[in-house]
C-alpha cells in the first residue's frame, strides 16, 4: 500500500504488480544473457520462470534482486525503482541463490540467526522461528550440527529457510529443488506454497517443467534472453489444443518432413513437429486409442514411441523445436 499526498486529498493506490519491468537488459559484454524483458509479475502471485540451462533466468533474477544492475530498461520492484530505489527494495526482499550460500562452519541453527541478525530481527523473534522454519524442512534433528556435514539436499532446504527468516513481502527462488530426491523436492513445494498463502509473493525459477506447472499461478517461459510465451500453465498448454502429444522416431530422418505430411491427412491429427534430429512429435486428438492408424500412415518404422498429454515441455518443444533438457 503507497500513500501519496496530492493538495491535502490523500490518495491510496493499491499496488497491483509486485515486478514491472520495461526492455529490461543485461548484458556481459558479447552475451546478451537477459535482452530485453518485459515482465508484469502480480503481487500475491506465484511466478514461474521456466526456461533450459542459460536462458537468462538468474541474471534477470539477480538483477530484480539488485544483486546486478540492469544494462538498459528499466523495472519498478514492489513500486521502488530498480536503479535509484535499490536500498529499499533490498529491505523488502528475501532471495534463495541457484548457488548455495550456507556458511560451513555454523549449524543451521547459527545460519539462520545470523541472517535474522542481519536484518535487524530481535533475538526473542527469531529464535522460535527459525525451530518452527527448520521443522518444517525436517531440519530439527541435525540443527546444532555443522552445515558442513550436512548433504547436498540438506543445504540446499536450509537455503531456502535463510531467504524466510525476515518474513520478506517478495520472495526469489532461484532452482531452489536442484538437487533434491522427490520427497524433498515435495517438502519445499509444500513449504513455497505456505509461503504464498501468507500473501508474499513469490518468483520461482526452474528447468522443471512438473515444478512450474504444479507450482506456478502464472509463468513466463525464457530463451536466449529473451520471453518466449507468457500465461497460466493451463493457457500455456490450451494453445496447443486438446490433443495428445505422440512422440517417437524413425530411422531414416530426411523421411520426416514427408512423414508429417502424411499424417497430417488423418482428421484427427492436428499438427506435426521435428524434434531434434531423429524425432516427430504429433499433436492427435485421442492420439492414444489411434496409435495404429498413425503407425499405418507413417509407414515407416517407429521406434520409442510415447503418449502423453500436453505438457510445459511441448509447449517449449512447440516454440523452440527444442526440449527443454538436452
Ligand atoms: N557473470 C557473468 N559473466 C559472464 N557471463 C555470464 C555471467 N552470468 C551469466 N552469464 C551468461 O549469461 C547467460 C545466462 O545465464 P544464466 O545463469 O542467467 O542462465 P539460467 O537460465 O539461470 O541457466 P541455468 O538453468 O543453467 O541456471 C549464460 O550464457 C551465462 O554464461
Ligand atoms: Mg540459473
Amino acid at each position: 500500500m503507497k500513500w501519496l499526498e496530492t493538495n491535502q486529498i490523500i490518495l491510496v493506490t493499491k499496488l497491483e504488480y509486485a515486478i514491472e519491468t520495461h526492455g529490461l537488459k543485461k548484458y556481459f559484454g558479447k552475451i546478451h544473457a537477459v535482452d530485453g524483458i518485459d515482465l508484469r509479475i502480480p503481487k500475491g502471485s506465484l511466478y514461474g520462470v521456466l526456461g533450459p540451462n542459460g536462458a537468462g533466468k538468474s541474471t534477470a533474477i539477480r538483477m530484480l534482486s539488485t544483486i546486478l544492475y540492469p544494462t538498459d530498461g528499466s523495472a519498478t520492484v514492489l513500486g521502488y525503482d530498480l536503479r535509484n530505489e535499490r536500498n529499499k527494495i533490498k529491505k523488502l526482499i528475501g532471495v534463495c541463490p541457484q548457488e548455495l550460500v550456507v556458511y560451513p562452519r555454523l549449524t543451521a541453527r547459527e545460519n539462520i540467526h545470523l541472517i535474522a541478525q542481519m536484518h535487524g530481527i530481535a533475538k526473542k523473534d527469531y529464535k522460535e522461528r527459525t525451530d518452527e522454519l527448520l521443522g518444517k524442512m525436517n531440519l530439527l534433528n541435525r540443527a546444532d550440527s555443522l552445515s558442513k556435514t550436512y548433504s547436498g539436499g540438506m543445504k540446499r532446504r536450509l537455503n531456502v529457510l535463510m531467504a524466510v527468516i525476515h518474513e520478506p513481502e517478495l520472495l526469489f527462488f532461484d532452482e531452489p529443488t536442484a538437487g533434491l530426491d522427490p520427497q524433498s523436492r515435495r517438502v519445499v513445494w509444500d513449504f513455497i506454497k505456505s509461503f504464498q498463502e501468507r500473501k508474499s509473493t513469490i518468483i520461482l525459477t526452474t528447468h522443471s517443467m512438473e515444478e512450474a506447472d504444479d507450482l506456478s499461478d502464472k509463468l513466463t517461459i525464457f530463451d536466449h534472453g529473451k520471453i518466449i510465451a507468457t500465461g497460466t500453465p493451463q493457457e500455456l498448454k490450451g494453445r496447443l489444443g486438446e490433443g495428445d502429444n505422440i512422440e517417437f522416431k524413425v530411422a531414416n530422418p530426411e523421411m520426416r518432413e514427408n512423414i508429417i505430411e502424411r499424417v497430417k491427412t488423418l482428421d484427427f491429427v492436428r499438427g506435426g513437429k521435428h524434434l531434434g534430429k531423429q524425432r516427430i512429435v504429433l499433436n492427435a486428438l485421442g492420439g492414444l486409442r489411434r496409435i495404429s492408424e498413425i503407425m499405418d500412415s507413417v509407414k515407416v518404422e517407429m521406434y520409442d514411441i510415447s503418449v502423453r498429454e500436453n505438457t510445459l515441455e511441448d509447449v517449449f518443444i512447440d516454440l523452440t523445436g527444442r526440449r527443454l533438457r538436452n
